[in-house]
């Protein structure tokens, strides 16, 4: 009858006007999805400590080096923005713990009393402690140490290898905030020599050719070492970001990234 067309006509007209809504929509939603792709992404906060070149530095107010770029990679082929946050060395692993960043890029060394507090990411650069000494110091190994002061960044792994040296408390041991100051004390005569990352000491050599500084190496005293990303323990980032590192590693962009910071190509052998 008349009326149940009426009514007919009234439920299509609902029926349209909801498709119609409903594309609309669709068509609002996705349309933001592909315009805004690089920004949507989420951001993955980094703590640092910006004064460790190659690794990590500040250039003209930015925080730049081979971490950065390498993490910056990583953080992207995962699906996440990286952003760095230079905090310095004791508060990086501190807000690590506290969840105040996402994770800490800085050079930093796997051992296993670090994983007793943090999860680490695979290895991603080999490295070993190597002695910076003036020119004319006549340090030749780490026995030569024996009777002399020597600087260190706190809570290191070089710090570690002097307290091997000379025992936990010695007062032969200067721990100095960041590794520079380190250097800077030992170039004042204040510290005979200086305990340090070794691709950290040869890159503070090339930056500073009038320094009147040499490195020592001691390969039966200092074991390799090898860097990772640290994460808060238990958490759901670290197979992600993993399985990014495989790949960033094996398209090539390790090693155009390698490249750009050290002048030659990576043996990533080394990091199996
Ligand atoms: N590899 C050494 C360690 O893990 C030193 C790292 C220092 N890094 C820095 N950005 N200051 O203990």
């Amino acid at each position: 009858t008349n009326k149940t067309d009426k009514g007919m006509e009234a439920v299509k007209k609902i029926v349209a006007l909801i498709i119609g809504i409903s594309l609309i929509l669709l068509a609002a939603c996705g349309g933001e999805d592909t315009s805004s792709s690089g920004e949507e992404l989420k951001e993955l906060t980094i703590a640092t400590d910006a004064a460790f070149a190659p690794f990590e530095f500040m250039n003209k107010g930015e925080v730049t080096g081979f971490d950065v770029d390498f993490a910056t990679a990583v953080l992207e082929e995962a699906g996440y923005q990286a952003s760095f946050d230079n905090v310095g060395w004791e508060t990086m692993l501190q807000n690590v713990v506290n969840h105040k960043a996402d994770l800490a890029v800085a050079g930093i060394t796997i051992t296993d009393e670090r994983k007793e507090t943090y999860d680490f990411s695979d290895p991603y650069f080999e490295s070993t402690q190597l002695i910076l000494v003036p020119e004319d110091s006549n340090i030749s190994s780490v026995k030569d140490l024996e009777d002399k002061n020597v600087g260190v960044q706190i809570s290191t792994t070089g710090a570690e290898a002097a307290e091997k040296i000379f025992g936990t408390n010695s007062d032969q041991i200067h721990q100095f905030d960041q590794v520079p100051l380190a250097i800077m004390s030992m170039e004042q005569g204040d510290v005979d020599a200086v305990i340090v990352d070794n691709a950290v000491a040869q890159e503070y050599i090339k930056n500073n050719p009038d320094a009147k500084i040499k490195t020592v190496e001691d390969k039966e005293a200092f074991d390799s070492e090898y860097y990772g990303f640290m994460f808060p323990k238990d958490n759901e980032l670290t197979e992600e970001i993993n399985q990014a590192i495989e790949t960033v590693i094996e398209n090539g962009t390790y090693a155009e990234i390698y490249e750009k910071w050290f002048g030659q190509t990576p043996d990533t052998s080394v990091l199996n």
